[in-house]
């Protein structure tokens, strides 16, 4: 019995290196699987072992007789989260959720757990969150971290396969991208830095060098909320686009988004079925989607209990009330030029403005998409970097775009954490991302 995986095998013929996902492959056949205790009970001649492996769990059955008298009792040793080895035959079982059972042959224990701090009793968040490490190992947690997995490579496929190149922005940066409130200080030798807010400036100044990109990469905000929504730390996709204008921006955005939607549910049912998610609303996620002007949503709100007027932005509250209107996610486009991002291009049919657009998820998710079409012109880019207050000279490379071979040009950015927590159903950003960063935890 061989202790260790051949990491460079996909497991798809090689017993010795089998995993449970593929275990209907070895029906019949003796395999080698690693793991740890999910489960463990045992009476006097017979034991149960439900094994983890990261892939899935299968019950495993040892019988004294099979195993002998002296192994037997090391068996029974076993306790939550012990890891092993096991040699064991596949065999057909109907009662199994997964359709097969092994039979144990043979094992090797690597650690006999001391008592798992996360028991079968039921814990409070504050207590997970702080067992975040071990927390990740349970059923729920593993089922949310493949549909993030699936999501991010959704996205990767979806832009490498439609011609845009991958982009690295820099996490450390000398100024600011969405204003100055919410900047990580950090000290740069003998000067400071502060870490990214977004990638979109340097996404700008890619797409005029490869034409249409995506950066993709985690970004921080000092943002004091303490909201289902906000984390600290967190990952955003933002393609940028050189020649193409707001509409083409919404146009991407929600064929990327149903792309993403659809694959997911086709690729990960079964964890979403195990985090009970109604997957009717998701399969509903279908261009074309709603487009409604930032008065129109306006109105929305004042007819529906919620009075606003031009120049208020949305917080989470209004995003709900306004996606509660639509049976799948709306852009919102062209909000007020005074409450945007000093880049976001003025509308060229109203100047109080801007050519921008949010994307509010369903089912109360909020924001998932922020974007938009980017100011072109040099002089008037130079007056809205006055108007922001933001410091000129950290600016002249970003102004250099504008200068030679300006062109119109568009993308936005999504929030992966967001986007998870939509997609999977769950309440709140932290449990979408393994470590969650948020303004009273920086822990585990
Ligand atoms: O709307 P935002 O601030 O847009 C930008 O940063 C643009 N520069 C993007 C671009 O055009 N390239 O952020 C984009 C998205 C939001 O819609 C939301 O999904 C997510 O990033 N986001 C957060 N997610 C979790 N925690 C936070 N504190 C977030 N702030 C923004
Ligand atoms: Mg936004």
């Amino acid at each position: 019995m061989k202790k260790l995986r051949a990491p460079t095998d996909s497991g798809r013929e090689n017993p010795d290196n089998a995993t449970i996902d593929q275990i209907s492959l070895f029906d019949q056949k003796t395999v080698t699987l690693r793991g740890w205790v999910a489960n463990f009970r045992s009476s006097g001649k017979i034991a149960f072992l439900q094994l983890r492996d990261g892939t899935g769990i299968i019950q495993c059955v040892g019988d004294v007789q099979e195993l002998g008298a002296e192994k037997f009792e090391k068996l029974k040793a076993l306790t939550l989260e012990s890891s092993l080895v096991i040699e064991g035959s596949v065999r057909k079982d109907t009662r199994s959720k997964i359709g097969f059972e092994i039979g144990l042959k043979d094992f090797e224990i690597l650690q006999v757990c001391p008592e798992f701090p996360i028991g079968k009793k039921e814990h409070g968040v504050a207590f997970l969150m702080e067992h975040r490490h071990l927390w990740l190992r349970s059923s729920r947690q593993v089922a949310l971290l493949r549909v993030r997995s699936e999501i991010i490579r959704a996205i990767r496929d979806y832009f490498d396969g439609r011609g845009f190149y991958l982009m690295d922005s820099p996490i450390l940066t000398p100024n600011a991208c969405e204003g100055t409130s919410t900047l990580f200080e950090t000290p740069y030798f003998d000067d400071k830095a502060y870490l990214t807010q977004s990638g979109q400036l340097y996404g700008e100044a890619s797409a005029m060098a490869l034409g249409k990109i995506y950066v993709f990469g985690p970004t921080f905000r000092a943002e004091k909320s303490k909201t289902r929504r906000h984390l600290t730390e967190f990952w955003m996709v933002e393609p940028e686009v050189a020649f193409m204008d707001i509409y083409g921006d919404m146009d991407l955005a929600e064929d990327f988004v149903e792309y993403v939607v659809q694959r997911t549910i086709k690729n990960r049912k079964t964890e979403l079925e195990y985090l009970e998610r109604n997957l009717e609303p998701l399969s509903r996620v279908r261009k074309p989607f709603p487009r409604i002007t930032y008065e129109a949503a306006i109105d929305i709100l004042n007819k529906n209990g919620k009075p606003a007027k031009f120049g208020d932005d949305f917080g989470g509250d209004e995003e709900t009330v306004i996606s509660q209107q639509f049976d799948r996610p709306v852009m919102i486009h062209h909000y007020p030029l005074a409450i945007k991002a000093f880049y976001m291009k003025q509308s060229e049919e109203n100047p109080e403005l801007a050519a921008c657009v949010d994307m509010i998820a369903p089912e109360g998710y909020g924001e998932i998409i922020g974007g938009g079409q980017r100011e072109e012109d040099l002089s008037k880019l130079m007056k809205r970097i006055e108007e922001h207050k933001l410091p000129k000279e950290a600016f002249q490379w970003y102004l250099d775009l504008r200068r030679f071979g300006s062109v119109p040009h568009a993308g936005f950015g999504l929030g992966i954490e967001r986007t998870v927590a939509w997609i999977t159903g769950v309440p709140h950003v932290r449990e979408t991302i393994p470590f969650p960063r948020m303004m009273e935890k920086i822990f585990p």
